[in-house]
């Protein structure tokens, strides 16, 4: 897969992805490992699904959420692809580059920053963090913008629970995400293909909607470094890369803030990045999508649903906006 600079905008288009079946096969042709290993489908029962872990990782045990929409019961994708086939630049562009790199991440000590227009603000280390609210698996899709998509057990809380302890002040309007950026640890930092660090950013009501996780884990255990440890945030009706991965601040702001992929090619990505099937990315459409796991060659694509399938929880907070000029 090639990149982006030469071409003026970040991401490859979807023609250029290698589909994770196709590299999957490679990549297990060249380890000499069974097909079977990389490619076993984890399913079951909805029930089921909740409980079982890949056991790679340390446990994090969770109660299944009963917000609305928090648990589809589609079949989930495989934890074999959801750690290997991801999008985190600072490792590398490639998807296989983050599994493959971000053993190099120290994870512990880690502390985030709440500052900004709140009341209290402070610095939250990670053991605080994971006692501050009851662990809930929620079970979301999650939509990548290159026209992919998974289904992820996921295991936090919602991002509410810290914003309301810290008590933003009338003036905060929208919240900006900090990731790490920390040329020791992330040897994708040496391209310049964005402005590190990675920033995102919410609106301050949909920072506060219930389904806007502060994700700790996956499938039971703490998070792989390579989905974001240890700690990121999972917004599922936004396309994937509104979820910033290993997050050290969170600022509370007045005005809408930077972000990394609109610093790139603003044209292209929007502030907002609701997933919509009916307003197409420049470069190629948005109204269907591949399900990782259902990427054979005869697979058919999914029809991409309005706000990723959560317009019933979330379709109110854009009442009223043309989604075609705040994409
Ligand atoms: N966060 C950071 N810090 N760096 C990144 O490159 N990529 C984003 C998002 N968060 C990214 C990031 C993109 S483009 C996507 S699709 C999701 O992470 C992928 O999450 P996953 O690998 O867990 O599926």
């Amino acid at each position: 897969m090639h990149l982006l600079k030469d071409r003026g905008a970040p991401f490859p288009a979807p023609s250029e992805i290698t589909p994770p079946s196709v590299y999957r096969q490679r990549r297990t042709l060249l380890q000499g490992l069974g097909a079977a290993l990389a490619g076993t489908a984890w399913a079951g029962t909805a029930a089921a699904q909740t409980t079982a872990r890949p056991g790679k990782l340390a446990e994090l045990p969770a109660r299944r959420s009963t917000l609305p929409g928090a648990v589809t019961m589609e079949k989930l994708t495989a934890y074999a692809d959801a750690s290997t086939y991801n999008n985190f630049y600072e490792f590398g562009t490639d998807k296989a580059d983050p599994a493959r790199y971000a053993g190099s991440l120290r994870t512990r000590p880690w502390t985030v920053a709440v500052e900004g227009e709140v009341k209290k603000p402070g610095t939250f280390d990670l053991d605080t963090l994971l006692k501050l609210a009851p662990m809930e698996e929620r079970i979301y899709r999650l939509r990548c913008v290159e026209g992919w998509s998974m289904v992820i057990p996921w295991v936090g809380w919602s991002l509410a629970e810290l914003i309301k302890r810290v008590e933003p002040t009338g003036n905060a309007k929208f919240v900006q995400f900090v990731t790490l950026a920390d040329k020791a640890q992330m040897p994708g930092l040496r391209s310049s293909v964005l402005d590190w660090p990675y920033v995102e950013g919410l609106r301050m009501d949909e920072a506060m909607h219930p389904l806007t996780l502060l994700a700790f884990g996956m499938y039971g255990e703490v998070m792989p470094n390579q989905n974001g440890a240890p700690v990121r945030l999972v917004v599922p009706w936004k396309y994937g890369f509104k979820s910033g991965k290993s997050i050290v601040k969170i600022r509370f702001v007045e005005k809408q803030p930077k972000t990394s992929w609109e610093e790139a090619a603003a044209s292209e990505y929007g502030f907002y990045s609701n997933v919509n099937p009916k307003v197409d990315h420049p470069r190629w459409s948005q109204a269907t999508e591949r399900r990782i796991g259902e990427d054979g060659l005869f697979a058919k694509k999914r029809p991409t649903l309005m706000f990723n399938g959560y317009e019933p929880q979330v379709g109110q907070l854009y009442a009223g906006m043309d989604l075609k000029k705040f994409f």
